[in-house]
């Protein structure tokens, strides 16, 4: 039996329950190809589910490979996976309840994967999918942002943040962040037009009329994010639900989001990072032997961008 390096979660519970091993290597079944992983993106949900916080929602199979953003070659074609050859070089932000990228190879479905930027290497494609779409569905699918707009981006310099600020920028709209301090001169770089220390103003002190909200907060930031809105805009949040009751009470709207697969936009990314619009920021990057590491630098909730895992 072939067999390959993966990280799986023997648990719920801290990084120790993450155990690099030999297992056997996946088999494409129809519909799906088997990529050799080079790099994979560490996002916030793979510490989240490795800890048990949505268990209510989903159990996982165990022993489990965590890991939803990976950029690789296609090793083999599994029946019906049309369009693609070996040796295409791909990324993508897989399906969540199949074993995932913390390994030498994936399964994947044809459907889900896109060729990843031409002008980055692996590592940098790695930081892109999960997150990117997250940004991409929640401030366009949801959020229908358009140029001239004004969008509040919370958590601005963060895996989500940083795609959604250069999102909205390319869209044409007028984009406000929050941050702390030493964040803020990247995110001018990246084009915001204006940052909030979190840590020394209130933002509702000094926002008002945001057409968008994008909240990757919760709890009390969201509560405060109502206010800003102008009459009919909207809040948009990537972590559970909004309150239907003060967003009445404010007369805006909400949406909630969690990211999907989805190869079209996959492919706009592409383009953008290509053409020199977008590009991923990549905080730190770590061998797959050092995934709970990774956990736990990403859990200080505090990571600039994206960890990714290198796996060759
Ligand atoms: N629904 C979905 O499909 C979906 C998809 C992706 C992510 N998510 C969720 O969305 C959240 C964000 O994801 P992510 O990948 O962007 O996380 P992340 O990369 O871990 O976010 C870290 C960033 O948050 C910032 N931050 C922390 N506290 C803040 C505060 N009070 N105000 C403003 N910024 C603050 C930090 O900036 P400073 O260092 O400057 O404080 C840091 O740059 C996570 O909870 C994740 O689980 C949901």
């Amino acid at each position: 039996m072939a067999m390959m390096k993966a990280v799986r979660m023997y648990g719920y519970g801290g990084p120790e329950v993450l155990k690099l091993e030999d297992v056997p290597r996946p088999e494409p079944a129809d519909g799906d190809v088997l990529v050799k992983v080079h790099a994979a993106g560490v996002n916030p949900v793979d510490w989240k589910i490795r800890a048990g916080y949505l268990r209510a929602f989903r159990e996982f199979p165990l022993p489990f490979i965590l890991g939803w953003d990976f950029s690789g070659v296609i090793e083999r074609l599994g029946g019906g996976a049309n369009g693609w050859k070996l040796g295409d070089e791909v990324y993508a932000r897989p399906d969540l309840g199949r074993n995932g990228s913390y390994a030498e190879y994936i399964a994947v479905r044809a459907s889900e994967i896109q060729r990843k930027p031409k002008s980055l290497d692996h590592v940098q494609s790695a930081a892109i999918p999960l997150a990117a779409l997250t940004a991409w569905q929640a401030i366009f699918d949801a959020g229908n942002l358009e140029a001239g707009q004004k969008i509040l981006i919370h958590a601005a310099a963060g895996g989500v943040g940083t795609f959604a600020v250069q999102l909205a920028k390319w869209k044409g709209a007028y984009v406000i962040g929050t941050a702390s301090s030493r964040n803020h001169a990247f995110l001018r770089e990246l084009g915001a037009d204006e940052l909030i220390d979190y840590n020394t103003t209130r933002f509702e002190d000094v926002v008002k009329d945001v057409d968008v909200v994008l909240d990757a907060l919760a709890g009390d930031v969201r509560d405060r994010s109502y206010q800003v809105l102008k009459k009919g805009g909207i809040l948009v949040t990537i972590l559970g639900q909004a309150s239907e009751e003060q967003a009445k009470a404010h007369a805006v709207r909400t949406a909630g989001v969690f990211v999907q697969p989805n190869q079209a936009q996959l492919q706009e990314l592409a383009n953008l990072v290509d053409t020199g619009k977008v590009r991923p920021i990549i905080e730190a990057v770590l061998p797959l032997a050092e995934a709970a590491r990774a956990h736990a630098m990403n859990a200080t909730l505090h990571t600039r961008g994206k960890i990714v895992l290198r796996v060759v």
